[in-house]
């Protein structure tokens, strides 16, 4: 089956693994951006990711590869190689070939959290991930985790939030919601004044995303309580995501009113979520959509998007018209 999406996998910074995930020494094998990756950690406790197979003959360093001090160990015959991917040393031969070298992958670590960079031409990382403060705060609860594997894409997924009609009539939200969009550059922000049922009726909220690339997007939700999402989704292939999100709510009264509104929070995203799962797995991609008035800031959503294609140029559709 061919791929839905025409455009490829997006540049920018997205979530490979969770550092609780992998111990000093431990050695991980991962498939993400359609590539055979490795991930391992030091024992001095630097996080790496090299291209899976060795130069050698191929093995994969992910399945038996093991990590000696700050290296990793090919499973097949003992090459040696650092976090740069360079052959340090091979057992049985004086001489390293100059070509013995693995591609490494830029990595940063937030929140707990390892991203890596992947781009479509090659360059090194063009933009920084800002910190969260709530991260790592006594006034917020620990960072929870929950994810789910999609057939679909990063554009197709991130497009959700500027949809405006489809909250009312998929999500069946209470209104729906207003927005104001501002781009910088790699940075999109999204203001929304939604209602939210809750079981005190219905109550006001905004809504607050930011969006640094399709891999790391954060959403703060002021209402009742506040709450905030860390969302990165990350492609497996063309046709593939993984979503991993991380809640966390502001500590209010005791610890189990907390929990209790933390509960019904990651309840309700996680609802909404499960209700744009089968439409994203079955829709497909229109380059040129038909838009009306109410739709919400696509037009501008996908001109910010088409930045994270790079070597692509002007998109010959005008979105603009129907767009807000
Ligand atoms: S295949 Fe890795 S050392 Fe031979
Ligand atoms: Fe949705």
């Amino acid at each position: 089956m061919g791929t839905r999406f025409p455009y490829g996998l997006p540049s920018g910074w997205f979530q490979v693994a969770r550092l609780v995930d992998i111990e000093p020494g431990a050695v991980k094998p991962l498939r993400y951006f359609g590539r055979d990756l490795v991930l391992f950690r030091e024992m001095s406790g630097a996080v790496r990711l090299l291209d899976a197979h060795c130069p050698h003959l191929g093995a994969h360093l992910g399945h038996g590869g093991r990590v000696d001090g700050d290296e990793i160990v090919c499973p097949f015959h003992a090459w040696r190689f650092d976090g740069s991917g360079r052959c340090t040393k091979i057992p049985y031969s004086e001489k390293v070939p100059r070509q013995a070298a693995i591609a490494p992958w830029v990595t940063v670590e937030r929140c707990g959290l390892v991203f890596a960079w992947h781009d479509r031409v090659g360059r090194p990382p063009m933009w920084t991930l800002p910190e969260i403060p709530e991260y790592g705060s006594d006034e917020w609860t620990p960072f929870e985790p929950r994810t789910w594997s999609v057939r679909t894409c990063n554009q197709e997924m991130a497009e959700n939030a500027v949809d405006l009609a489809h909250f009312l009539y998929l999500h069946g939200t209470a209104s729906m919601p207003t927005t104001s969009t501002s781009v910088d550059g790699p940075h999109m922000h999204v203001h929304s004044k939604t209602h939210m049922t809750t079981p005190a009726g219905v109550v006001e909220g905004s809504i607050e995303v930011d969006s640094y690339g399709f891999g790391y997007v954060t959403t703060r939700f002021r209402g009742i309580v506040e709450t905030l999402l860390l969302s990165s989704v990350t492609a497996i292939d063309e046709d593939h995501v993984d979503v991993n999100f991380h809640f966390s709510v502001k500590k209010i009264g005791g610890g189990s009113i907390t929990r209790g509104v933390g509960k019904a929070f990651v309840a309700e995203v996680t609802r909404q979520l499960e209700q744009d799962i089968p439409i994203w797995e079955n829709k497909v991609f229109l380059p040129s959509p038909v838009l009306c008035r109410g739709d919400g800031p696509i037009g501008p959503f996908r001109r910010w998007a088409r930045q994270f294609y790079p070597e692509m140029t002007n998109d010959p559709v005008d979105l603009d018209a129907a767009a807000e």
